[in-house]
């Protein structure tokens, strides 16, 4: 009882006081979303087609809902934050684009739409913070089409490691070596997150009926606010130069992909 208190205490918390940031500004949140809309890009563009039917759970300002639907996309984004809502709507209009809107959780939002009813569907780092991960997954499996893409962003297990080992959490490093999602210490409290190694994304894409097409890790060596690797470099104070200098090393080496901050993986229904 006290348990399921505290986590609705923490969903509330999450969803209402949180005052959300225009991710489309910060300057090392846009250095990672080049790395996602590079490879979204690719990808739709190998898919082919035009006017595909994008569903984006999670979408908060826009940062890669608003740069894709100007390739001419239909998209349906959701998010259960009104101001997060309201930046991307000012970031659609201010790029002379459009996307349906829906003020929900992605779960409330997901069990009302139909089977097969889009062409792909993103999740970019929203749904890693879910206690209802795995349900949600299935829903966004269950209205893509057969053929369709599934753009995940998960967080990693190393994501997490080095950040209790970072802030002395050293009582939370078995839970996350063992398992794939629970409460972690964040400050004086305790939130539910989830994270993956390569074989629970795999595990999971089998259950779900997908074919894995591509893991992009994105920050294998850098990272900003309370990041592990955010000494080591913050592309937000980085030049141009210096950020295409990072950008390559941080996609060289296929082995580090499970080291990222987050890992994208791209799927086919
Ligand atoms: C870190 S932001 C990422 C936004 C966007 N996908 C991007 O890559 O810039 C996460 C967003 O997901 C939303 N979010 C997280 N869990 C959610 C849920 N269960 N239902 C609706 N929105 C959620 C948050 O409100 C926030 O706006």
């Amino acid at each position: 009882m006290i348990k399921k208190t505290m986590g609705l205490m923490q969903r509330v918390a999450r969803r209402y006081t949180r005052v959300p940031v225009d991710s489309t500004r910060h300057p090392a949140e846009q250095y990672y979303a080049q790395i996602y809309l590079d490879e979204i890009r690719k990808r739709l563009a190998e898919h082919g087609g035009e006017g595909l039917r994008v569903l984006d759970a999670g979408c908060g300002s826009g940062r890669i809902m608003v740069p894709i639907s100007q390739l001419g996309h239909h998209f349906t984004g959701i998010d259960y934050h009104r101001d997060s809502l309201r930046m991307a709507k000012e970031n659609l209009d201010a790029a002379g684009t459009k996307a349906e809107l829906i003020e929900k959780s992605v779960l409330d939002a997901l069990v009302t739409m139909e089977d097969n009813s889009f062409d792909a569907v993103f999740a970019i780092e929203s749904i890693y913070v879910d206690e209802q991960y795995d349900t949600i997954l299935k829903h966004m499996a269950r209205v893509l089409r057969p053929g369709g893409l599934m753009f995940i962003s998960h967080r990693t297990r190393f994501f997490y490691l080095g950040k209790a080992l970072a802030e002395g959490h050293f009582d939370d490093v078995a839970l996350i070596a063992r398992h794939n999602h629970g409460m972690l210490r964040k400050g004086l409290h305790r939130f539910h997150y989830n994270w993956q190694t390569r074989g629970h994304i795999e595990r999971t894409n089998a259950s779900l009926g997908l074919t894995m097409l591509s893991l992009t890790a994105i920050g294998v060596c850098s990272g900003f606010g309370s990041d592990p690797l955010t000494a080591v470099c913050d592309p937000g104070t980085l030049d141009g130069s210096q950020k295409k200098v990072l950008r390559e090393v941080e996609t060289c080496d296929d082995d580090l992909v499970m080291t990222g901050r987050y890992v994208l993986a791209v799927s086919r229904k």
